[in-house]
């Protein structure tokens, strides 16, 4: 038979696409090498949410005397941490498992290869079998950069060197953990492991921590770490990985820090290596397959979702591209915009932020006022955070009164800021936002609170 699609990668790209596509009445097959879910389900964002739920919980318990609460021997238990975790992500995939069956998508295990087109379609082979597809979805993902520092690809063969695969599954705690690269992975892994009891260090090569992040809220961030026992090399080039210490290099000279394991947490690249791109001669740019706002490659009929087009690598905005490329497909007018994805880091206190940073509107030149609140403006905040430094910082445009970007960190920052997304998304003005009537007492409410500031 040939398929309507052929999806290749059942992450948050492919699976949603398989979906969408099925719900449709297109008919779809869908291939995983792996896990259906992807790294999101099986080794990024669920498991790992689920391991910072429970540090969360037991910091909240270790502090409790602050909310008129006592718990003696509070002990985080690793191997159930590991476990529970296990638990979610069984249920999860098979959840996407039965999402599958109910919109009619074939799925087959196995590792695809494009090998060519016929007039029929796209061939695409795994193992001895060839499948035929009238249009290509690829959404491969992406896999962890690995830098070329010497020691580094020997102790990543023998387990000491880890990725946020290895780091997910650990048996036992280590004692000093070494991350490298101070970003998104980075930042949650320090959180889980410094609450869990670890010496953590994160060696990090710019001068701040979590990258792209407003500047004002990352160093929030980086001073709650810095208070709760984690310490950070900034400005550090890492020269050297030993068998028990990562050794690098600073203004100060050169320095080593003990590790019984390290985390290697710099970025990721997509996933194209194998896939056989080259016999259909999709284009590529940098490692990354080139996509247009319909998640058209240069090949009409072939489609590139997720981490795999390198342009926003986050689960979130994969499902949306999945549903433009359908919508595409299906002849819907849809394209995909880019300029109110939320994102955010689930530290404790969380980060949440969708638009432009100070930085970067100052870098286009934007014309723009900011809005500053303490989330102590906030009654719920008050009401359950003791000593909280939360944030909520606006950006607004001069001209238009519109927001550009709204920066939150504190407590359900990453619940409230699809709100902020949705008042960019569809160009709220200021005076738009004050007529909205918001839940009290809530946190989010401070979004209004910053209207009235101006
Ligand atoms: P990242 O890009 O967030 O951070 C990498 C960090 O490593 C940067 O701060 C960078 O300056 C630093 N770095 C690069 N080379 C280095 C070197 N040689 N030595 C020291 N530091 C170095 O990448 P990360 O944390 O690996 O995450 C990968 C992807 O996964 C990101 O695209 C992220 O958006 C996504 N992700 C999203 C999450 C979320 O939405 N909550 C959670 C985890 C990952």
């Amino acid at each position: 038979m040939v398929y309507d699609l052929i999806v290749i990668g059942a992450g948050p790209g492919g699976y949603v696409g398989a979906e969408r596509a099925g719900h449709a009445g297109l008919s779809a097959l869908l291939i995983e090498k792996r896990a259906l879910g992807g790294v999101c389900l099986n080794e990024g964002c669920i498991p790992s949410k689920t391991l910072l739920n429970s540090a969360k919980i037991a910091d909240y318990a270790k502090n409790g005397n602050q909310y008129g609460v006592s718990a003696e021997n509070v002990k985080l238990d690793h191997t159930a941490v590991i476990n529970r975790k296990n638990k979610a992500v069984r249920t999860l995939v098979a959840g996407v498992s039965m999402k599958m069956k109910n919109n009619g998508v074939t799925v087959v295990n196995g590792e695809a290869v494009i090998t060519g087109r016929s007039t029929e379609g796209y061939q695409v082979k795994v193992d001895a079998t060839v499948y035929t597809g009238k249009r290509l979805m690829i959404a491969t993902g992406s896999e962890p950069a690995m830098p070329a520092i010497p020691g580094l690809k020997e102790g990543y063969a023998y387990g000491f060197v880890l990725t946020n695969r290895e780091i997910l599954d650990l048996k036992t705690l280590p004692e000093k953990l070494v991350i490298i690269g101070g970003g998104v992975i980075g930042l949650e892994m320090a959180s889980y492991f410094n609450s869990a009891g670890c010496k953590v260090t994160v060696v990090e090569m710019l001068d701040h921590i979590a990258g792209p992040t407003d500047r004002e809220i990352s160093s929030i961030l980086y001073n709650n770490y810095k208070k709760a026992g984690v310490d950070f090399k900034l400005s550090a080039k890492v020269t050297e990985i030993t068998s028990d210490s990562v050794v690098f290099e600073t203004s100060e000279g050169v320095q080593t820090v003990a590790a019984d394991k390290v985390l290697v947490s710099i970025g990721r690249k997509p996933k194209i290596e194998g896939l056989g791109l080259e016999n259909i001669h999709v284009q590529t740019e940098r490692g990354r397959i080139v996509t247009d706002e319909h998640m058209q490659t240069n090949i009409p009929e072939v489609y590139a979702v997720g981490d795999v087009n390198g342009v926003s690598m986050l689960a979130h905005t994969a499902y949306r591209e999945a549903e433009v490329c359908i919508n595409t497909i299906l002849g819907q007018k849809d394209r995909m915009r880019y300029h109110a994805i939320p994102s955010v880091i689930y530290t404790n206190p969380e980060v949440g932020s969708v638009g432009e940073t100070e930085e970067s509107a100052k870098e286009k030149g934007l014309e723009f006022d900011i809005v500053k609140l303490p989330l102590a403006y906030s009654g719920r905040y008050v009401a359950e955070t003791s000593r909280g430094d939360g944030i909520i910082k606006v950006l607004i445009h001069r001209k238009y009164r519109t927001l550009l970007g709204v920066h939150i960190i504190g407590s359900y920052a990453s619940e409230i800021i699809y709100g902020a997304a949705m008042m960019i998304e569809t160009e709220m003005r200021v005076e738009d936002i004050r007529q909205i009537v918001f839940p009290h007492p809530t946190v989010g409410e401070v979004i209004r609170e910053a209207m009235w500031e101006l």
